[in-house]
């Protein structure tokens, strides 16, 4: 299959570029595609797309291997049947592009212990993986500065619970042109003002997450039609049975926030079609939506999952291509800090 190069037009100003990532690391989430996947589909013709999932990062919690090579071609199969188009994007694996780990060692030096000491992501995480607090799951926010900085990337959409890790990695960037003039383009967060946080069904003051203890929590892209509607059922909201969005309603103004997502509706406009009825109606509703919204999805999955040839052109071609431009930064940086070239 062809890919063409997204960058310009003859007649056109560049495009500014956008690079973003997410871990193979088994189901993607409801949370991840209205948080993250849903926002890149709808800037592949206004930006510069490059997309990778993040399985250098993944390893940072054990894997078994048989699984971890099936959820990276499982998600790789998933991501373009929601819509990542390799025509206009690049959308590869990082462990495809080795400049990720080199260039992510370099910024290991150049980042203080104090620094990623602060990341919450770390602290969660050390917690719930307190048997394997390895240097990896510390490192990890300049591995994703790596990521980022080699792209000379404008804007990174992510989900709001990246938005630290963002900040870190504009302070390295800042750092180290600071130290050896401009190298790295300093880049800008992009989240949505709906879908940057959503919230466990069960728990709704905590993110919707895969590693949620109540499987009803927690949607999957590929989750049946009849589980879909059984946890939105379930959902927790609160006794005053009234759909508006305000404070101390966390289950509804999550629901509002799906609902609002998935259709394109604005709060006022979903109060008015559910004014006067129930909190049964509403979680109906928002299941259906869902489950409609997710339907062409799972059918382009079904196609795709199974045809390893073409997701294997599309991952080469577009690795190659992302090689070539992560290269480029690699190389300046390591003549900056002034390592011997191989060839004087
Ligand atoms: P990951 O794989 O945990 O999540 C991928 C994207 O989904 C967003 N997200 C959510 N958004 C809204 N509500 C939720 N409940 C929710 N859960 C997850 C995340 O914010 C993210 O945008 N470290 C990153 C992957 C990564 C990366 C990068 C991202 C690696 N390198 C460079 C951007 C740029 C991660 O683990 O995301």
């Amino acid at each position: 299959m062809e890919i063409t190069n997204p960058t310009t037009t003859n007649s056109e100003a560049p495009k500014k570029r956008i690079f973003s990532a997410i871990q193979p690391s088994g189901n993607i989430t409801l949370g991840n595609y209205l948080g993250a996947l849903k926002n890149w589909i709808s800037l592949q013709d206004e930006f510069d797309c490059i997309f990778a999932l993040a399985d250098l990062h993944t390893i940072t919690v054990r894997q078994e291997p048989a699984q971890f090579r099936k959820h990276a071609l499982e998600a790789y199969a998933l991501l373009l049947a929601c819509g990542i188009d390799v025509k206009k994007s690049l959308f590869f694996l990082q462990s495809h592009v080795p400049a990720h780990a080199q260039l992510a060692w370099v910024l290991d030096c150049y980042t203080q212990f104090g620094e990623l000491s602060r990341m919450t992501q770390f602290k969660d995480k050390s917690k719930k993986h307190a048997d394997n607090i390895n240097a990896g799951l510390f490192t990890y926010p300049s591995l994703m500065a790596a990521d980022i900085l080699l792209y000379q990337a404008d804007l990174v959409p992510v989900g709001a619970d990246q938005t630290q890790h963002l900040e870190l990695t504009r302070n390295i960037a800042t750092r180290f042109n600071g130290l050896y003039s401009p190298t790295f383009k300093i880049p800008e967060g992009y989240t949505m003002k709906q879908g940057g946080k959503i919230m466990s069904l069960q728990d709704p003051t905590k993110k919707m997450s895969k590693s949620d203890e109540n499987v009803n929590g927690c949607i999957y892209v590929l989750d049946k039609p009849e589980d879909i509607m059984r946890k939105f059922k379930r959902a927790i909201t609160d006794s005053e049975a009234c759909v508006h969005y305000g404070e101390g309603k966390d289950g509804i103004n999550n629901l509002m926030d799906i609902y609002s997502c998935v259709t394109g509706k604005n709060y006022q406009e979903i109060e008015a079609e559910f004014s006067g009825r129930g909190y049964g109606d509403f979680k109906t509703a928002v299941g259906e939506a869902v489950v409609e919204h997710l339907r062409p999805i799972q059918e382009r999955y079904a196609k795709y999952s199974k045809d390893k040839a073409f997701l294997q052109s599309c991952w080469n071609e577009s690795a190659e291509k992302a090689a070539r431009i992560a290269n480029r930064t690699l190389s300046k940086v390591m003549r900056k800090v002034g390592f011997l070239p191989r060839e004087l």
